[in-house]
């Protein structure tokens, strides 16, 4: 018997008619307005190819010690480690002109490295390393800039890309002639790799969660040549593909070291495999511009240049600029505070609780950061585990609380015991935050209030909802009773949040106090962040807080992510380990909406889609959204070339978005806080970097 057949049962059984408790309930509307809140900075928009091209240059140039390498014979000529032809990032595009090398950003996080094995699902400890280590097909971030009628990703990687006449493949053009930062060939082998053994093995899930469905159904890939490799569809012309190219989804590890540690080539079991390359192995190769060299547990991990790195500036300079990186391990909140007082160099400021200190901080004419607020696009959300399946093999009372998520009536029960505004108001007063509703966050390209459904605060209409839902105070000791044959004890559901950011803390303990007015008793699991991925991803949580991914900022980008369209690419609803799903019908029609809209290619019907997708999604509570907010892009003002209006987050974080490579340190202000002036990266596995001597 399905529970609200159950819950119908119980009421008629205890005499009480549906009608009576229906007049208390209190009928959705739209979303609030959010407070205006301009965005303080725009880009200059520019078609893509103002940004960056691939041709060969005449003469290229480094850093004057990197010459001493060469000299020295320890490092082939930079023509000879550049591509035929390199990915040129044009200079008129960069806001201070050409750079000059020297000096190094100094980042904060608040994560913490699992090792270098992204392929396998490694965090690095997130807060730009990864981005700042991994290069993907094509390339999103930047994209903030582009002209509407230009949107497209940039190519990366992918230099090129045609599709064929009927729209059934894409063949794809790699660069030729790059190398990883230990100079091996980088080439179709390494996306092969990728695909045959990374994407497509079930036992292996990368960092950012590709699996197969994030290509669309049926996709297939096939090398053609050493530098050719042809993506094969069951629709047409799904344009989606190229953003799946993009980060985090198509971002392929060095095959030469990967394949060797594979469980299908080596002893190594799965685990194994996922922690061959521990954070203390130095210099793991990479197609980014920084490499990895020095580690210290809790305290640093230490980049730098990657002498192969395979783009240059319009002026034939090799880039980075910057010959150092630094991730201190700290804390979110010290990243911020670091980097308002000048001791950091970056921030995504996106945690409230500072906003007032480092706007004020910001305005002094003192300020050794600049200090820019874009639009809404943080946003939190309450989490139900959805499936009923088995999935993260939940005890009795756990599985309990999977049934009620699965009934409508408990989760527009706990919609409408949450004040949002208050919750907002609870991480920080003034025009910032304003009530989400779910789905897609308000300020971003296909959200649509009008398709939007908002349960209001209402304890009155919540407990009406818990009623429906089958759930009363039956021993009145303030807290629901399960209905008698679900064994009739109060509700007990657990919450779970990562502890490593202070705003999900305050949020988390917000709710919970909401929930404990409407008569639930919740208990609050927090977990730190690679803790938190991993219980999550292995579904053994009731529900969980939640900040907001790419998908619901862009749509394009992690799409299939925004349904349950595979056995496992919904956080809030996998396959069990017989590979079952147990879908809602709302799920389903959410699933069917986001295929549709990952192979559509008519603007107008993707604009339509997404409203649809909006609809079903807020008015099903499949998530109930929190509170939405701005964030604002802290770095240095010693820094050059930081683009105007840079969005902390949008096709992809600010780490991304600000172009990394192409920002530099006037000669006149340059700093001394390089930890390994004058070296390189060593070789993989060994002792950290080398000296030219
Ligand atoms: C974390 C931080 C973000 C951003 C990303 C980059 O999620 O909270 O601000 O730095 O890492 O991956």
């Amino acid at each position: 018997m399905t529970t609200f057949k159950r819950t119908l049962l119980t009421m008629l059984m205890a005499g009480a008619a549906p009608g009576a408790l229906m007049a208390q309930i209190v009928e959705p509307t739209m979303p609030p307005e959010p407070p205006a809140f301009a965005a303080q900075g725009a880009p200059v928009f520019v078609p893509r190819e103002a940004i960056q091209g691939f041709r060969k240059l005449d003469s290229y140039n480094e850093p004057d010690f990197v010459k001493a390498f060469v000299e020295a014979g320890k490092l082939p000529p930079v023509e000879e480690r550049l591509p035929a032809e390199p990915l040129v990032m044009e200079t008129a595009n960069m806001p201070d002109g050409a750079g000059v090398y020297g000096d190094v950003m100094r980042h904060v996080i608040g994560g913490r490295p699992e090792g270098w094995n992204y392929a396998a699902g490694n965090s690095q400890g997130w807060g730009g390393i990864d981005i700042g280590t991994m290069e993907c097909l094509t390339r999103v971030g930047p994209l903030f800039q582009v002209e509407p009628e230009d949107l497209a990703p940039l190519p990366n990687l992918a230099k090129g890309w045609d599709w064929s006449e009927d729209g059934r493949s894409l063949t794809v053009h790699l660069v030729e002639g790059a190398k990883w930062s230990d100079g091996d060939p980088f080439d179709a082998a390494d996306v092969m790799f990728y695909w045959d053994h990374i994407v497509q093995d079930p036992e292996v899930t990368p960092l950012n969660g590709a699996n197969p469905g994030t290509f669309g159904e049926g996709t297939t890939l096939t090398r053609v040549d050493d530098f050719t490799v042809r993506f094969d569809f069951t629709t047409e012309r799904p344009e989606q593909i190229l953003y799946a190219m993009g980060y985090g989804t198509f971002c392929p590890g060095p095959e030469h070291m990967l394949r060797p540690a594979h469980p299908e080539f080596s002893d190594n079991s799965y685990e194994e495999f996922r922690n061959a390359f521990p954070p203390d192995f130095l210099n793991f190769p990479v197609m980014g511009a920084w490499v990895p060299v020095e580690y210290r547990p809790d305290d640093i991990v230490v980049m730098r240049r990657n002498p192969y790195y395979w783009k240059v500036d319009s002026d034939g300079n090799q880039l980075p600029y910057l010959d150092e990186m630094h991730y201190r391990l700290s804390t979110w909140a010290d990243r911020d505070i670091q980097a308002v007082a000048g001791t950091g160099d970056f921030s995504n400021l996106e945690q409230p609780a500072n906003f007032v200190e480092s706007l004020r901080r910001a305005a002094e004419e003192d300020a050794p950061a600049a200090l820019e607020f874009g639009p809404r696009i943080i946003g939190y959300g309450l989490y139900p585990n959805l499936s009923g399946n088995g999935w993260g093999e939940p005890d009795e009372r756990a599985q309990t609380i999977r049934e009620l998520n699965r009934n409508e009536h408990f989760r527009k029960g706990i919609a409408q015991a949450l004040d949002r505004q208050r919750l907002g108001e609870s991480l920080v007063k003034g025009p910032f935050t304003t009530p989400y509703a779910g789905g897609l966050l308000p300020d971003t390209t296909y959200f649509d209030r009008e398709s939007t459904v908002f349960y209001p605060y209402s304890l009155e209409s919540a407990k009406a909802h818990f009623a429906e839902a089958g759930l009363e105070d039956t021993d009145g000791n303030g807290i629901l009773n399960l209905p008698k044959d679900m064994g009739g004890g109060d509700v007990v559901m657990t919450l779970m949040a990562n502890t490593d950011y202070g705003t999900d803390r305050t949020v988390a303990e917000g709710v919970v106090a909401m929930l404990q007015d409407a008569g639930i008793n919740v208990s609050l699991n927090l977990l730190a962040g690679n803790d938190f991925d991993a219980t999550r991803d292995a579904g053994r949580y009731d529900w969980r807080i939640q900040r907001t991914g790419t998908e619901l900022v862009t749509g394009v980008q992690n799409t299939a992510n925004l349904a349950p369209t595979g056995p496992n690419t919904s956080q809030l609803h996998m396959a069990n380990a017989e590979g079952e799903m147990d879908l809602l019908p709302f799920e389903e029609e959410l699933a069917q909406i986001v295929r549709d809209f990952m192979s559509s290619n008519d603007a107008e019907e993707k604009t339509e889609l997404m409203k649809r997708y909006q609809t079903v999604a807020t008015e099903n509570l499949y998530g109930v959204g929190l509170t939405a907010y701005p964030g604002a892009l802290v770095v240095n003002k010693r820094f050059a070339n930081v683009p105007q209006g840079t969005p902390i987050f949008m096709f992809n974080w600010a780490e991304d978005n600000v172009m990394r490579e192409r920002l530099f340190v006037p000669e006149d202000q340059q700093q001394s806080h390089e930890l390994h002036p004058e070296t390189l990266p060593g070789a993989p596995g060994e002792d950290g970097p080398v000296t030219a001597g």
